[in-house]
């Protein structure tokens, strides 16, 4: 392979001009360990050292402390979390990159212990059955409240805040994380939202409150500044089943997204093996590059290979690599050089400190011994 190679093109999204289409998947990492949960100088390092990638997407990071499911996660709430996130975009536009923040509600997968007791947020009381990593370890979910219409538009808000403090971090931009199970999708679902109002019921109802999170964040930045993150065959995994109304549900929402000039729509292709199952996809990009009009970005399992024929094919036009950003800080060059990747180590994906997180070498120093 050359370096005619497609995933090292530039592209144009929008006002902005991306050196390559190898973009940095959000990766939960679970290093945010303070009283404030505010990113820091560890935060900096590591995605300074990914700046090569042609669009970073930070880790999900919480809107609100109801927001919040996981241990160490950062939010992008507070005026410390603005703080600490100002250093890691100063870091990555030294470096020539770009870098969107992922804004995060995870609905029902949490646990009161996150909440002083109170129980999470969801579109409806329907317990997803899943783990909830805590600050005493792994428990089990519990049925969480179902949101008041007060609730839907307080979250509604919080978005809109949150994407207020991105701008004011210096973030390129936003992806609302609607995907994998948390708030957004758990609205999506008929099998976790079961509501009689106006959330509920038909396909137009539970794909609303994502177009209203759309409609709010707008009102604070720029749409073409506005990607969004869908995962339309998840089944079996974050608490999430699908049903024969799912995949009407994302065609819907995904025709409906080209009435707004985003900067992209993320995809990611089956997290599971769907073959058997007859009413969900398998091939994700394929079925939705014909419907979704503008910048495509696919995501899951990808390598160099397969990175680089999705694209010639026509049928996305970047990659997001997630797992290989994580042990290969300098990807994109090990790409051009047609370079192998080293190894990730998965005891080190959430646990706190320097190990496994930035102490990855690239290519160049390993040269160098
Ligand atoms: C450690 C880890 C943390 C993740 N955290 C997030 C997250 O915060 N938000 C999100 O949308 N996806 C998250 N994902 C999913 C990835 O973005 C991606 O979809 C997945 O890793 C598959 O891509 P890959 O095969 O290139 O790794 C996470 C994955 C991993 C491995």
């Amino acid at each position: 392979m050359t370096n005619q190679q497609a995933l090292l093109q530039p592209i144009k999204m929008g006002d902005l001009e991306l050196k390559n289409r190898v973009w940095m998947a959000p990766m939960t990492r679970s290093r945010a360990a303070n009283p404030e949960t505010k990113p820091f100088e560890i935060h900096e390092e590591y995605y300074r050292q990914r700046a090569s990638s042609g669009l970073i997407i930070t880790e999900g990071s919480q809107i609100s402390e109801i927001g919040v499911g996981y241990i160490n996660t950062p939010g992008i709430y507070s005026t410390d979390q603005v703080e600490g996130w100002k250093k890691v975009t100063r870091a990555v536009h030294e470096e020539g990159g770009h870098i969107f923040i992922q804004l995060w509600h995870v609905g029902r997968i949490s646990h009161p212990d996150f909440h002083n007791g109170e129980l999470p947020l969801a579109p409806s009381a329907i317990n997803p059955g899943e783990k909830s990593y805590t600050y005493q370890g792994f428990k089990d979910t519990v049925t969480p409240k179902e949101m008041t219409l007060e609730d839907i538009t307080q979250t509604i808000e919080d978005f809109k805040n949150g994407a207020k403090n991105a701008m004011e971090a210096g973030f390129d931009g936003v992806e609302i994380h609607s995907s994998n199970g948390y708030l957004l999708h758990q609205f999506f679902n008929a099998t976790s939202n079961t509501r009689t109002d106006e959330y509920g019921g038909s396909v137009e109802n539970r794909a609303k409150i994502l177009f209203q999170v759309i409609d709010a964040i707008k009102e604070v930045m720029p749409e073409n500044r506005i990607g969004v993150r869908l995962n339309p065959s998840l089944n079996g995994v974050f608490g999430m089943e699908a049903d024969e109304e799912t995949i009407p549900t994302f065609d819907y929402i995904i025709s409906k997204l080209n009435d707004y000039n985003l900067a992209y729509l993320h995809l990611s292709e089956p997290f599971t093996d769907v073959s058997a199952i007859p009413f969900l996809v398998t091939n994700i990009a394929k079925r939705y590059r014909p419907i979704y009009k503008g910048t495509l970005v696919i995501n899951s399992a990808f390598d160099q290979e397969k990175g680089n024929k999705v694209i010639e094919d026509g049928l996305a036009d970047a990659v997001a690599f997630g797992k290989p950003f994580i042990s290969n800080p300098d990807l994109v060059e090990r790409f051009e050089a047609n370079a192998e990747l080293a190894d990730w180590d998965k005891d080190t994906f959430y646990t706190p400190g320097e190990k496994g997180y930035t102490d990855y070498a690239t290519l160049e120093e390993i040269k160098v011994g």
